[in-house]
């Protein structure tokens, strides 16, 4: 690591530096008919640039929700988010696709890939979103690509794709406009083990190498411990935050898990 790194890292972790993230007192209810559903009591929360945390809890206990208003997806119902010092809470419908788009990059469950357009496409579309022009674009969703380990595939549909595949190119779509945040709700809950600690390879890798803030939703204990910092929900607040003390290196673990087979990693016949 750069002592320029190590620097910017001790100067985001100075005590009165700006938090990237800072939730006071949110809240959030959903109406459904005459029933009010508390989905979130009063979280505060502050997350610094260059942290990775793993969100974690029973479900139903108010994660999704609590993504959704720092991904600019929602506003919360009472309370306030801070996104890199400016507050957001009343930022109308626009000004967070806005805020969405330049800064904020999302990983799904899903992969939410749009069906018969090549991976290349799929990666290009924030940038079409962001008005840049067809070459920088294909440029730029290359090389995007090329950071999950996918630049072979570029012209394949994501039926052509194994699950881990259409994941990493939905990660590469999520890069591609170099946002400083990335929100991942339970990106692993499709994938097989192996797969899994790919995914959490490269998320390892963008927020070591380029500092990137990633904030992972996840089921699975073996997954959170990847990250730096566990925060535990319960009861639509949070329950526990605490520092990981000996985070898991997934490159590390990949080196002794067994690889699939071909046929495993293939999926929907012939890909190219
Ligand atoms: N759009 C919605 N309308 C009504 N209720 C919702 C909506 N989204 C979530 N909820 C409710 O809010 C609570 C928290 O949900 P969610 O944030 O999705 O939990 P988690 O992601 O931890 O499983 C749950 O009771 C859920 O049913
Ligand atoms: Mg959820």
């Amino acid at each position: 690591m750069s002592a320029q790194l190590d620097t910017d890292i001790l100067e985001q972790r100075r005590p009165g530096a700006v938090p990237v993230i800072r939730l006071d007192r949110i809240h959030k209810v959903y109406q459904m008919g005459d029933i009010e559903v508390h989905a979130l009591r009063s979280v505060s929360l502050e997350i610094h640039r260059g942290e990775f945390v793993a969100i974690m809890g029973p479900s139903g206990s108010g994660k999704s929700t609590m993504m959704n208003i720092i991904g600019c997806l929602d506003h919360p119902t009472k309370g306030h988010y801070f996104l890199d010092g400016s507050d957001v809470s009343q930022v109308d419908r626009a000004g967070l696709a806005d805020i969405r788009n330049k800064s904020i990059g999302f990983v799904f469950q899903s992969f939410n890939l749009v069906p018969r357009t090549s991976a290349l496409e799929n990666v290009e579309l924030p940038l079409i979103y962001a008005g840049i022009a067809a070459g920088e674009r294909a440029r730029r969703a290359r090389a995007a690509l090329g950071e999950v380990g996918l630049a072979d595939r570029e012209r394949s549909m994501p039926n052509q794709l194994s699950g881990g595949q259409q994941q990493r190119v939905a990660l590469a779509r999520a890069l591609v406009n170099n946002p400083s945040l990335i929100l991942a709700d339970e990106p692993t809950g499709a994938l097989d083990t192996r797969t899994s600690v790919e995914v959490m390879e490269i998320f390892q890798r963008l927020n070591r190498e380029r500092n990137l803030t990633i904030i992972v939703v996840t089921h699975e204990p073996d997954i959170a411990q990847y990250a730096n910092r566990i925060i535990q929900f319960r009861d639509s607040r949070i329950r526990r935050d605490f520092p990981v003390e000996n985070s898991k290196d997934a490159r590390q673990v990949l080196v002794e898990l067994p690889r699939e087979t071909e046929n495993d990693e293939e999926c929907g016949g012939t890909g190219r």
